[in-house]
């Protein structure tokens, strides 16, 4: 068994995260999650979603992170947004953002509730955004939802992972991740569904994207690493949800991951006891119980 001895997180817990709070977040909470992630360690994350506002109120902030951003901007971070059509694009352009993600799904059903249109539709619609994307020297990432299930379809067939893989990687992204947004997965399911899309892309170019519904995304994620994925989409303190994938939880948390990798000797660059400081002021905010194992092994160490 070979381990990369390095693995990229990208905390998605400002956009996956925050995106499916009832109560309003202020801009300034999100960007004090956003510099505490920096202070942590974290180099890559995900700023927010070029998204209607009317599909996703929680995101109807994203100039005003985005401008905060940039007020105190560090070169050594990737910031990513979401960007589903050449609306979103547009609109986000003027912040500069390192990377935009274009956003897909396995599955019919969830392209319709999720992005209101079927996949090849999507992916017509997305094709000019990485066009537009490279042209301005921004990276194109894409993501695949419910690439092992589905909560209108139930159990999707890793083939359909693969076709998507495919229609998205021929369109200019860069690198696919491989989402399981209802977290559904276990450990052969998810292998499955990544194993699909490695005819189409490098895997150093592969990210896994797993929520933590059933327990099972450090398991997952664990089968992912050992088969040499080495990128990681996580969520400080477990934030998040998607707003439709009903019931689904949020990411793995990120300080689960990093504890996981490092006790295997993996290297994240992240500082752990500044990550769980992060994810403690984030939960306190939102009066949200914190979603990280680690992070409440660490708390009631501390406190001993
Ligand atoms: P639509 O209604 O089909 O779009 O929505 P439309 O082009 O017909 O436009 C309708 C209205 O929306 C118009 O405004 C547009 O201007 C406006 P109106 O004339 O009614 O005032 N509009 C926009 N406004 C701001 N920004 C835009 C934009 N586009 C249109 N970009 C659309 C299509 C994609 C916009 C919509 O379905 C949408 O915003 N969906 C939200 C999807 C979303 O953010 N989901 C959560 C993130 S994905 C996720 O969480 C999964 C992931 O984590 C991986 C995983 O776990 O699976 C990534
Ligand atoms: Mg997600």
């Amino acid at each position: 068994m070979s381990l990369p001895s390095q693995v990229k997180i990208i905390d998605v817990g400002p956009r996956d995260g925050l995106q499916n709070e009832k109560q309003p977040v202020p801009t300034d909470v999100k960007l004090r999650l956003i510099s505490d992630l920096i202070e942590a360690g974290i180099r890559k994350l995900e700023a927010t979603s070029f998204v209607s506002p009317k599909w996703v109120p929680q995101m109807g902030d994203n100039a005003e992170v985005m401008t905060g951003i940039n007020e105190n901007r560090h070169a050594d971070v990737t910031y990513s947004v979401l960007t589903p059509n050449m609306r979103g694009f547009d609109n986000a352009i003027a912040y500069r953002p390192d990377e935009i993600v274009i956003f897909g799904s396995a599955s019919e059903a969830f392209s319709q509730k999720n992005i209101n249109c079927s996949i090849d539709e999507s992916i017509e619609r997305f094709a000019p955004v990485a066009e537009s994307a490279k042209t301005h020297g921004i990276k194109v990432r894409g993501v695949i939802s419910c690439t092992v299930g589905c909560p209108y379809e139930g159990d999707i067939h890793p083939d359909k992972v693969g076709y998507v893989t495919k229609k998205l990687v021929d369109i200019g992204a860069e690198h696919i991740g491989i989402a399981d947004t209802i977290g559904v997965g276990t450990p052969i399911k998810v292998q499955k569904a990544l194993e699909s899309a490695f005819p189409y892309i490098d895997i150093g170019e592969i990210s896994g994207h797993f929520h933590d519904t059933y327990g099972q995304a450090l398991a997952n994620t664990l089968r992912a690493v050992q088969m040499g994925v080495s990128q990681f989409d996580t969520s400080v303190a477990g934030l998040g949800g998607c707003p439709y994938a009903k019931g689904a939880t949020g990411n793995v948390a990120t300080e689960d991951v990093v504890y996981m990798l490092h006790g295997m000797g993996i290297d994240t660059g992240i500082d752990l006891d500044k990550l769980v400081d992060a994810g403690v002021r984030i939960s306190e905010f939102l009066q949200r119980d914190n979603g990280s194992r680690v992070a409440k092994a660490i708390l009631s160490k501390r406190n001993r």
